[in-house]
This record gives C-alpha cells, structure tokens and sequence, in this order.
C-alpha cells in the first residue's frame, strides 16, 4: 500500500509510533521506554510495564504525528497499523485498543502485524538495499530465537528455534550474574568491549548438533556454577570483561553458525539479521564477516522494539479483507 502508514508498537515495555512513507522512508519514530524501572526488578514486570504503556501511550502518539509533521492532519494517513502478537497482553492491548479508536474515528483501514515479522521488516528501509528474495531470516529477541525462510511477502516458514531460552534472555541471564546490570545485551556488548573472547570457554550449545535449532539454558547453568566455584572472579573488573567478551562469543558462534548453516539448507544468497540482539556489534561483524552474500540489517536504533517494522509490515502485506476496515496481515503463529 504507497502512502503514509501509521504503525503502534506496544508489545513489551516500550511504547513507539511511527510514520512510514510508501514502506521505506521514516517520517518519524518516537520510542519511549520504561526500561528504569526494570532496572530496579533487573527483569520486566508485566503489570509495570502495562501501566507505563497506557501513560506514555497518547504522548508518543503525539510526539510521532509532530515529528513526521501531521499534526492533526490524518487525511494523509492511509491506514493504522498495530501490533498484536507475540507480546505481554496487558501491553499489547494498550497499542490495540489506541489503533482500533484511530482507526474508528478517523475512517482509517486497521492493519494487525505480527511482531516478529515486525522486526524483519525494519530491515526493509531507504537506509539499506532493497531484499532480494528468497532470504533466510533469524529474529533474536529478548522472547525469541527463530529462523524463517521467506519466499516473498506473506510466505514465511518457520524453520528452527530455541528449544528453551532466548538469545536475549541468555544475555539479559549472563549479565545479571555478571553483576552488569539491565538491559543485558548492551551490559555484555559494553564490558565485553575490553575483554578477550578466547579468555574461558563456554559451551556452544547444539552447535555440531544437525538441524536448525537453538539451545540456550545450557550456556547460562554453565556460567552460573562457573561463578558459583569462584565468586572472587566477579571482584576483577579485567576478568569480568574477559568473562563477558567469552561468554557473548559462544552466542554469537552458535548463532552465526546456525543461519549460515539454514542459508545453505535453503541456498538463499543472503540472510536477514533482526531483533534487539541483532544490535550487537560484534554479531553484526562476525556474520557479515563470514558469508560472501549480502546481510540485511536495520539501522542500530530499529533493531530493538520500534513501530517503524510495524509499519513497514503492513505496507508489504496491506489486504483488505470484505468483512470491513480490518485488514489482515499474514499470521506469523510459528510452532
Ligand atoms: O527485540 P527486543 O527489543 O525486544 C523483544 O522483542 O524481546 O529485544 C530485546 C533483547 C534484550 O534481551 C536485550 O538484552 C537484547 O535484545 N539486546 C542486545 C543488544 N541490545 C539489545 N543483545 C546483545 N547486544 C546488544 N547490543
Ligand atoms: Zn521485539
């Protein structure tokens, strides 16, 4: 669908609105966060962020319209896109309802997007190379570790995942033991800056096992009783970041090797890297580093939870449905 497309993210702990124009170009992206005060419970509490979510809600609503310079002037506005899941339902339905009360009083078609799906398409800007089909895609997430092979817009496959922890999870884990605080990917990609990857080895789990799926709680019970033999590790600054540095490289080793290994199983040329983790650096780099075809990336500040996918999404996917306004963007129910 070209035009203007307004896309609500709501699924977790933070509240984004975006307008798209015709799928590519970024008008505006307000992201507010409450990621504070689950630095306080080191973990995301439903009900907080639920309720952060429904006092930032109509703020960053208004932030993103002022931005992409429409205050009040929805004609342009072809449609309300909106996630719906996978995500925390008191959350989710904050961003649900605010686009169905959009979509009502401004005659706006309502388009519901997948969140994962979501994360593939912030790869999808002006910023980056248009995708070339079919690709591979791995979503890594602080929920999330899967990969997907796309044919084209609306045909997703789901192809293999995490049997237990996410990669986020396994780095949000690692960081809480580590004494680094929260969010943990960032905590670990920081510390792990002046450590040395090779300076204690951590399992890879799965990684020589066939297939296509993941295993994380391993590498974390692996840490865990790593620390509990020697607590004194955590008093040298040094050490922890040599600790950090190894313990992200069995993550990436064992991610970098799974969508290489699903690029081949579906010899795609290029591979699509999305999610809050696929804002590491050093993943970045080492996948780009060791494949010849083209990695698609969104720019580092849409990796994590954003509405500018969401509108992305629905552009690519935009099918208005005979029973009304309401559109239907593919499901995307993996397993
Ligand atoms: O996609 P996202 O923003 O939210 C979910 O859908 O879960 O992903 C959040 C996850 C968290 O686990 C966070 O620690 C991780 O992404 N993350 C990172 C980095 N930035 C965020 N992990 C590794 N390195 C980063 N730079
Ligand atoms: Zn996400």
């Amino acid at each position: 669908m070209e035009g203007l497309i307004l896309g609500i993210e709501t699924s977790c702990d933070e509240t984004a609105v975006a307008v798209i124009e015709n799928g590519r170009k970024v008008l505006s992206s307000e992201v507010s966060t409450s990621e504070e005060l689950h630095r306080k419970t080191g973990g995301i509490v439903p009900e907080v962020a639920a309720r952060e979510q429904i006092r930032c809600m109509i703020p960053v609503l208004e932030m993103a319209l002022e931005e992409a310079g429409l205050e009040g002037g929805w004609a342009g506005i072809g449609a309300v896109a909106v996630t719906v899941s996978p995500g925390l339902i008191g959350s989710l339905l904050v961003g649900v309802e605010t686009a169905k009360t959009l979509s009502w009083v401004y005659d706006k078609p309502l388009v519901p997007v997948n969140h994962l799906l979501a994360h593939l398409y912030a790869c999808w800007l002006d910023e980056g190379p248009e995708v070339a089909l079919p690709i591979v895609g791995l979503i890594v997430s602080g929920g999330h570790t899967e990969l997907v092979y796309m044919t084209d817009h609306g045909q997703y496959e789901w192809i293999g995942g995490t049997l237990d922890d996410a990669a986020g999870e396994a780095f949000d884990k690692g960081a809480k033991m580590l004494n680094l605080g929260y969010p943990g990917g960032p905590a670990i990609e920081k510390a792990a800056e002046e450590g040395d990857p090779t300076a204690f080895d951590f399992p890879r789990p799965m990684i020589d096992r066939e297939g296509l799926d993941f295993s994380f709680s391993g590498l974390k019970t692996a840490l865990f009783y790593f620390l509990k033999d020697q607590p004194s590790l955590l008093e040298d600054r040094r050490t922890v970041a040599d600790l950090a540095a190894s313990y992200q490289q069995a993550i990436v080793d064992v991610l970098v090797s799974k969508v290489l290994r699903a690029q081949s199983v579906y010899n795609t040329e290029g591979i699509i890297l999305a999610g809050g983790v696929s804002a590491n650096r050093s993943l970045r780099d080492q996948l780009k580093g060791k494949t010849t075809g083209p990695v698609y990336l969104s720019p580092r500040q849409y990796a994590t939870d954003n509405a500018v996918g969401v509108a992305v999404c629905a552009h690519h996917n935009f099918q208005p449905q005979p029973i009304g306004k309401v559109t239907v963007c593919p499901n995307f129910d993996l397993r």
